[in-house]
C-alpha cells in the first residue's frame, strides 16, 4: 500500500506532488486511503497516466485535469467518499429504474452516483446534448471529456456573460430539448452548470438528472426552467417566459 501511495504522489504531478508537509496535507484532504487506490487501479489499467491540476473542489466533489498516456486532457471528477452531505442525494437515485438499489453501505451509494452521472452524459451525449464525452467510471471517479484550454477551465455563463445571448440560448435550448427528446430533467440547471466554452454553451454537473418515471421529473425540469428564465431575463430584454416549457 505504502509504496502505491507513494508512487502516486509521485503521479499526481506538479501541484499536488510536494513531499512537503503542506502538499501531503493537500493530498490527504482531497484523497482517502480507497480513492488513492481507485486512482492507482485507473493508471495501472491505462486509463489515465497523471493527475496535473486540480480544477474545482465541491462539497460532493473534486474535479482534476488528467492527461492519458497519449498524452491528451481528461477531466477527472473524483466523488468524496467521506462527506456527510451526501444523504441528500438519495432521493435522486431512489425511483430511478436504472438503479434498482442504491447500494448497502455508504461506499457502494457513492459508487451508485458517479454511475449514475456517467449514464446521465452518456445518454445526454448520445441525444445530441452539448455535454463533456463520458469516457470511464470507476467507483468513486468520472472520466471525461476536459472542456478548456492548458490548465484552466472554461468559464462557467455566470463567470463570462456570453458576448450574443440570443445565439446562445438558442444553442442552450436545443441542448435541453436533445435530452428532453430522450426523457431527462438534468435536476441543476443554472448559470453554475453551463460552461462558456468559446461561446457554445456546455452542460455539466449530471449526476442528479432523473429519467422519466422518477417521481421528482416533472419538477425537478420545472425549477431548471425557472432558474433559465431568471438568468436569462437578465440579458435579453423582453425575453419571452414561454419559451421555457
Ligand atoms: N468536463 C469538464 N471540463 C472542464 N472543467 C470541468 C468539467 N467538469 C467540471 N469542470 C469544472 O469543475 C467545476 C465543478 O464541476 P461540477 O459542477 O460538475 O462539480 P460539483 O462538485 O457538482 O460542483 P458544485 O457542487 O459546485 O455544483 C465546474 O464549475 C468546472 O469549472
Ligand atoms: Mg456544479
Amino acid at each position: 500500500m505504502r509504496t502505491n501511495i507513494e508512487s502516486l504522489d509521485w503521479n499526481i504531478g506538479r501541484t499536488i506532488q510536494s513531499k512537503d508537509r503542506e502538499g501531503r496535507k493537500t493530498i490527504d484532504d482531497v484523497f482517502d486511503e480507497n480513492t488513492l487506490k481507485n486512482i492507482q487501479q485507473m493508471f495501472s489499467r491505462g486509463i489515465i497516466s497523471t493527475l496535473e491540476n486540480i480544477i474545482a473542489t465541491g462539497k460532493e466533489a473534486n474535479v482534476f485535469r488528467a492527461k492519458t498516456f497519449d498524452g491528451r486532457n481528461r477531466a477527472v471528477k473524483i466523488y468524496r467518499q467521506n462527506t456527510a452531505t451526501f444523504r441528500k442525494l438519495e432521493k435522486y437515485i431512489e425511483g430511478d429504474p436504472r438503479f434498482k438499489s442504491s447500494g448497502n453501505s455508504h461506499r457502494e451509494r457513492v459508487f451508485t452516483w458517479a454511475q449514475k452521472e456517467y449514464k446521465n452524459l452518456h445518454s445526454m451525449h448520445a441525444s445530441g446534448t452539448n455535454v463533456p464525452k463520458p469516457f470511464h467510471v470507476h467507483k468513486n471517479i468520472v472520466v471525461m471529456q476536459y472542456m478548456g484550454w492548458r490548465y484552466r477551465p472554461y468559464p462557467t455563463i455566470r463567470e463570462l456573460i456570453p458576448e450574443d445571448p440570443k445565439n446562445f440560448l438558442n444553442d442552450l435550448l436545443i441542448s435541453i430539448n436533445s435530452y428532453r427528446k430522450n426523457k431527462l430533467s438534468h435536476g441543476d440547471l443554472s448559470e453554475y452548470n453551463i460552461l462558456n466554452v468559446r461561446e457554445k454553451p456546455y452542460i455539466i454537473d449530471v449526476g442528479q438528472a432523473v429519467p422519466e418515471g422518477h417521481p421528482l421529473y416533472k419538477e425537478l425540469h420545472t425549477r431548471d426552467m425557472k432558474n433559465m428564465y431568471r438568468y436569462w431575463r437578465k440579458q435579453i430584454p423582453n425575453l419571452e417566459k414561454e419559451i421555457f416549457e
